[in-house]
């Protein structure tokens, strides 16, 4: 069998982006999101255009039994997984501490810190047992600097950014690569999201700039990935030309 990416979040942005890039590059896929519909159809396509495999994984990141479940689940064959991209993520919300949703934050902390320490642990034991395998993941320009009313957002990716030292740390063993990818503004379907469905507010995040698109960040990973073995990038920042960091961005 050739190599293998397990890509989590790949009904959308950088996720998807990823499922295409690996694809062409000749990576069976196993890709999990919650949306069965768009994941079946993303599934389909490239299956037909690049001649892999694809394992559909519905589930969410943040039901340790189910996530367990149904990865335990998977033929030996499929646990032969090369590159694990910790994508799954979102925000909700941009309020001040003070006026901050409880069920906002619950989400963002059980999805981008505990969803990607839980999938980390399954498939990390997989890569322990071959001696090999490399850990994406995916944290942000949120985890480098903290920007106004980014509170517990900016909180959960400074986590990834711990997390993807420590995962170093105690994966050098084992012969596993970690490597954090840390972007600024893509335009994919991450605002929408963060407004919960209000599209002229997530239009007006991109106002007056050119943001990256997923497909940058999609092939930063591939770089990453496609080094040679002895080869470890610890971690990128990305940002599109026109933000400089976390709040300072020329809009004209
Ligand atoms: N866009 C940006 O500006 C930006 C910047 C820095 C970092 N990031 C990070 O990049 C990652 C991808 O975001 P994106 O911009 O590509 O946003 P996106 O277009 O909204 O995609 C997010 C993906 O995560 C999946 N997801 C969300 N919650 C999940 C859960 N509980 N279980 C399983 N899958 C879940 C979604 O699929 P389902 O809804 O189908 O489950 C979707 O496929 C996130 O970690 C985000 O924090 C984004």
């Amino acid at each position: 069998m050739s190599k293998i990416a397990l890509i989590t979040g790949a009904t959308s942005g950088i996720g998807a982006a990823c499922a295409h890039l690996f694809a062409a590059q000749g990576y069976h896929l196993i890709l999990l999101a919650r949306r069965e519909e768009r994941l079946t159809e993303i599934a389909k396509h490239l299956e037909d255009k690049y001649a892999i495999e694809v394992k559909k994984i519905i589930a969410d990141v943040r039901d340790h039994e189910d996530l367990s479940y149904r990865l335990d689940t998977l033929p030996a064959s499929w646990k032969k997984v090369n590159v694990l991209i910790n994508n799954a993520g979102l925000s909700q919300g941009l309020d001040p501490i003070d006026k901050g949703n409880f069920a906002d934050w619950d989400t963002m902390i059980d999805t981008n810190v505990k969803g990607l320490l839980y999938t980390t642990k399954i498939v990390s034991n997989w890569m322990v047992a071959q001696k090999s395998g490399h850990i994406i993941n995916i944290g942000s320009i949120a985890g480098q600097e903290v920007y106004p009313n980014g509170n517990v957002y900016c909180a959960t990716k400074h986590a990834v950014d711990a997390l993807n030292k420590s995962m170093r740390i105690d994966l050098l063993p084992h012969g596993i690569r970690v490597t954090a990818i840390n972007p600024g503004m893509v335009e994919t379907e991450f605002s929408k999201v963060r407004f919960k469905g209000d599209e002229s507010r997530a239009k007006k995040v991109y106002d007056g700039l050119e943001p990256l698109v997923a497909n940058d960040i999609a092939e930063a990973i591939w770089f990453a990935v496609s080094r040679p073995a002895h080869v470890n990038i610890n971690d990128m920042l990305i940002m599109p030309t026109a933000q400089a960091t976390a709040t300072i961005i020329d809009r004209n």
